[in-house]
């Protein structure tokens, strides 16, 4: 295999010390290694400005809360939102669970109708089913293309004024389908419903832009986007946000305690309940400066190189099946016939290779392929051709090993 200049690395291998010579890290959609500016600032938070936030009047408190919602306007300027429609969650499933909790359980009743799709990670699915249960609501999925797209003909003839919601995943962490997120949100608007985007696989590989993609929400974890763990973001309308009753009840969130009544705070402030993970705000806003700095554009190209490379040299092995379609946003989910992908994987660590292998956190995509896991490869900014080299040459080992 020839190196082309497309999947060289992006030059920035060196930023990102948990990456030793020699090893193919290819789980970046589980979660990506991370770069030096995070850590440090990370390290910074803790050993040099560290203090609470919204609280303190001196001036190391003070310091810290500006650089908080510092962070918050960092993060609205890279969704292109308002920083009021920007609240700090734990991560994705933190942020659609807020959701499904105080929008989904106090607009919908009884026959209302909420709207998935196959492909969906199983926290845009749960949150859903507990919601609907709660309040007697019914969950329709939409099926996917023959190239396992989210099928959205399908969708537009699904849809009726009974359904209230739609949430899909921006990209596929399986197949690494790409939603075309503006139609999808122009049929859910179609028949009055709102429509909220999975944006994990997406923030790390496209760029992206609220006021384009016309969602409702829009929600992300940090880990994926080279920033920390514990810490994500649920983007909302103001008007949807400051309709919504709290999520959770504690310090913070609230505008006057007595125990006769209690008030609460405007938006974002009542849905951040409690202390937040301080550090891990900085090392969001670290993260997205440091995406912005090699810039979305050309991570999306780079990927783009590598999935078409990795693609086309494991489908010409005879017993690999690759899934997903041909321009999936850097990730590849393959099947290596009669060896079940824990095998798979297991092989290739021994040759320096990490994937991931498994249902991916999304059954009933499995079950729609007939199998009960796949292997994956995914990418990020480190990775190259020496990493698809590696991978190649692990799976010819494997389809040896089991003859
Ligand atoms: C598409 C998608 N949605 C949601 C999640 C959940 O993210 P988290 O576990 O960081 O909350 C993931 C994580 O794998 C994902 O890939």
């Amino acid at each position: 295999m020839t190196l082309d200049l497309d999947t060289r690395p992006l030059d920035v291998l060196a930023d990102f010390p948990a990456i030793p010579a020699g090893w193919a890290y290819l789980d970046t959609a589980a979660t990506s290694q991370k770069p030096r500016p995070v850590i440090d600032a990370i390290t910074r938070g803790y050993a040099e400005s560290y203090a609470t936030v919204h609280r303190g009047v001196y001036q190391r408190s003070a310091d810290m809360t500006f650089a908080y919602e510092a962070a918050r306007r960092r993060v609205a300027r890279f969704l292109g939102g308002d920083e009021r429609e920007v609240i700090f969650v734990r991560g994705a499933t933190e942020g659609i669970n807020l959701v499904a909790q105080c929008w989904a359980g106090s607009q919908l009743k009884a026959g209302d109708r909420i709207l998935l799709s196959q492909l969906e990670h199983h926290s845009n699915i749960v949150p859903w089913q507990m919601v609907a249960e709660r309040v007697g609501a019914e969950i329709d999925v939409v099926p996917l293309t023959a190239d396992q797209r989210i099928d959205l003909d399908a969708m537009a003839a699904m849809l009726t004024e009974k359904h209230k919601l739609v949430a899909l995943a921006h990209v596929s962490n399986v197949l690494g389908s790409v939603l075309d997120c503006r139609r999808a949100a122009d049929l859910a608007h179609g028949v009055g419903a709102k429509i909220l985007l999975d944006g994990c696989q997406a923030v790390p590989r496209l760029p992206v832009d609220m006021a384009a993609l016309d969602c409702d929400f829009y929600v992300f974890s940090g880990h994926k986007l080279y920033g920390p763990t514990g810490i994500g973001v649920l983007w909302g309308r103001y008007e949807l946000l400051d309709a919504m009753p709290p999520y959770q009840g504690g310090g913070s969130m609230i505008d006057r305690v007595t125990f006769a009544k209690t008030t609460y705070a405007p938006p974002p402030g009542r849905f951040e309940a409690g202390t937040p993970h301080i550090v891990g705000v900085l090392g969001l806003h670290a993260a997205i400066d440091y995406v912005d700095s090699i810039g979305l554009a050309r991570i999306h190209a780079h990927e783009a190189a590598l999935v078409a490379q990795t693609r086309a040299a494991l489908s010409s092995i005879n017993s690999v099946r690759v899934f997903g379609p041909e321009a999936s946003a850097g990730i590849v989910s393959f099947a290596v016939e009669g060896v079940h992908p824990h095998d798979v994987a297991t092989i290739l660590d021994e040759g320096q290779v990490a994937i991931r292998a498994g249902h991916h956190c999304a059954q009933p995509l499995m079950d729609s392929l007939g199998l009960p896991a796949t292997a994956r490869a995914s990418f990020g900014v480190y990775n190259g051709a020496r990493d698809i080299e590696a991978l190649v040459k692990g799976v010819e080992r494997v389809t040896r090993i089991f003859g």
